[in-house]
């Protein structure tokens, strides 16, 4: 939630900060903002809506012509999206303009305490504390990243905080808990941001920020201390992405992009996954085969998109592994009690690596004993960092909102850790365990066949543009496609939608379908019988209710469609890996429907791509 940029270097900063802000808008987009300092003075432009809206302004009223700033795009907890509350802000005195990413939990004492010395605050927003603060603290200490250390320990809350000071020009500090921040290492010439992609452009060179670290970038030196200023030894890596896998490359929408790139993302998660031995290894693993041999249980936890990534991956676990296996809503997991120990394997999934929800359930899954393993799409990101082991999904940045490069990726990799943990358990041989990888290897192709079909699916999304509910259906990993499927639509065509287990219409749900829910509804290859005959009878009695059929089936599947009044085929695959190729018609047709519908597929409303919140 919201994005982050500083500059300083030779560069115009107001067009680097503008064109850094333009690849964050994912982040968050109710408001938008720059500060610049020129001759000690502070000059802040920001404006309300999307960053298009403080573009225009700076067309017509530019900043000062300045070679260091900051620049924010906003989602909004604290205080509405307004002019005034969009940041920038800027303290009292003028001296200081700050702009913040997370929640500042004391804010309201904070403020409280200020007001009581006689500072006047403008905006209803938590940052503006902050601001009035570090102020304060340079009054005393006239050295911004002093000042900056100062405010971070008086902080509750998670945070990133980046600042510049009217009297110390060239220079940018900011501190960092819990909310993303890195570094962007150039030659005469640095940046900070919330992700790689704002500099992309300029450096592949970048800093992992920890916890509880301040920063202080000028031209030609970064320096990395705690909140105590000791120098802390910082992170450096390469970025491998190239710059254009963050442009649209002529697609209407990123999300669009991002489907059609899924047989690219699917077939890079699997690359390099075997030692010369021909046996499964992971990215990083900081837990030894012995470890992994005594657990007893496996928890997943995720959000969103994600968590249903993890429950497509119970069924394949568990069947592989022998292993109970849990799947949980991070937003949930530490508030039940869970019963976790030593001997239980916590898996996380998120594409971001920073979702606030996902990365409190593993510190709590770690402060219980669990090991925690991170599958994640961002290298350096906070919960792969603060996990026991890694499996990165590389599948390249993922600027729509709606996930969907990274759910089969996730899948994908999820699948990978249950063929690694029965390897190193041995509950399957070793060519089993060949037999599902070739399968898997096979699947780019065969999700391909399936992208060829999109015209049969803009097609249908053209049929239903009048339709306001829909119905998904599925069974056994259906399930959590059909779960997918329904929150494609809820997030960028803003209808309502659901997803259920078949077998669990009769006991309610199938008192809502009538002629104008149309019901789309995954059914499992043939062979394994019982599951596909049963989703057939499923199939028919909502016909029997008067609904329309969109039925996705495996191709030759004559029985299926004999009940469909839409059918789209899907290619052969083995059950388990049915979610790799059913997903993909299901974002297709959110993606259409939502286009035809006007709606800003790749910034819906009210959402955020990263939820850097709790
Ligand atoms: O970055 P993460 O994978 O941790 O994000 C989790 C969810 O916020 C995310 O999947 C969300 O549900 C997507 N917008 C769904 O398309």
């Amino acid at each position: 939630m919201c994005g982050i940029v500083g500059y300083v270097g030779p560069l115009d900063a107001v067009q680097v900060i503008l064109d850094g802000l333009k690849r964050m808008e994912y982040r968050g987009y109710d408001s938008a903002g720059i500060a610049v300092e020129v001759d000690g003075t502070i000059t802040v432009a920001k404006r309300a809506g999307k960053l298009g809206r403080l573009s225009e302004q700076l067309e017509r009223e530019p900043l000062p012509a300045s070679h260091h700033g900051i620049g924010h795009t906003r989602w909004a907890t604290h205080g509405g999206p307004t002019d005034t509350n969009a940041h920038p802000h800027v303290s009292e005195d003028g001296r200081v303009a700050l702009v913040h990413n997370g929640i500042i939990e004391n804010f309201a004492a904070l403020r409280a305490a200020l007001e009581e010395r006689g500072v006047h605050f403008v905006s209803q927003t938590d940052t503006e504390a902050a601001a009035q603060l570090l102020a304060i603290e340079l009054a005393e200490t006239d050295d911004l990243t002093t000042a900056m250390q100062r405010l971070a320990k008086q902080l509750d809350g998670a945070f990133t905080l980046v600042a510049i000071d009217a009297h110390n020009p060239g220079e940018v500090v900011a501190a960092r808990r819990d909310s993303p921040l890195v570094v962007g290492v150039g030659e005469g010439e640095n940046f900070l941001a919330s992700d790689v992609g704002a500099f992309i452009d300029h450096t592949r060179e970048a800093i992992a920020l920890g916890q509880n670290q301040v920063v202080t970038i000028t031209r030609d030196s970064v320096r990395v201390t705690d909140y105590d200023g000791a120098p802390v030894e910082a992170s450096h890596y390469h970025i491998d992405w190239s710059a254009e896998a963050a442009e649209k490359s002529g697609y209407d929408w990123f999300m669009r992009k991002e489907i059609f790139e899924q047989p690219r993302a699917v077939a890079d998660t699997l690359l390099g996954r075997f030692d010369t031995a021909g046996r499964l290894t992971l990215d990083e693993v900081r837990i030894s085969e012995d470890e992994l041999r005594a657990i007893n249980k496996i928890v997943v936890v995720a959000c969103g998109t994600a968590y249903y990534a993890g429950m497509v991956a119970k069924y394949a676990i568990e069947h592989w592994t022998r292993t109970p296996v849990e799947v949980e809503l991070a937003s949930e997991f530490r508030y039940r009690d869970p019963v976790i120990d030593s001997r239980t394997l916590c898996v996380t999934i998120s594409q971001s690596g920073e979702t606030m929800d996902t990365l409190q359930a593993i510190r709590y899954a770690s402060a219980q004993g669990a090991k925690i393993i991170a599958i994640c799409n961002t290298n350096g990101a906070t919960i792969p960092r603060e996990s026991d082991a890694v499996i990165y999904t590389h599948a390249g940045p993922e600027i729509g909102v709606a996930s969907t490069k990274a759910f089969l990726s996730q899948v994908v990799a999820a699948y990978l850790l249950g063929l690694y943990l029965a390897q190193v358990r041995g509950t399957m041989f070793g060519e089993e365990i060949k037999t599902v990888v070739d399968e898997l290897a096979a699947t780019p192709d065969k999700i391909q066949q399936v992208l060829d079909q999109a015209n049969r699916v803009y097609e249908l999304a053209s049929e239903m543009v009048n339709v306001e509910d829909f119905i998904f259906l599925g069974r056994h990993v259906g399930v959590p496609v059909a779960l997918e499927g329904a929150l494609k639509l809820k997030e960028i065509a803003y209808l309502h939608a659901e997803g259920f287990a078949a077998g669990e219409l009769k006991h309610g749900p199938i008192a809502i379908i009538d002629s104008t829910t149309p019901v789309f509804v995954v059914v499992p290859p043939r062979g394994r019988d019982h599951l596909h005959d049963k989703v057939i009878s499923n199939i028919q009695e909502v016909r029997a209710r008067g609904a329309q059929t969109v039925v996705l089936a495996e191709r030759g599947d004559e029985l299926a469609a004999t009940f469909a009044d839409w059918l789209i085929e899907l290619p052969s695959v083995p059950t388990l890996l049915q979610p790799l190729v059913a997903t993909v018609p299901l974002q297709l047709f959110a993606c259409e429907l939502a286009t035809l519908l006007g709606r800003d597929v790749d910034q819906p409303r009210n959402l955020a791509k990263s939820v850097t919140v709790e």
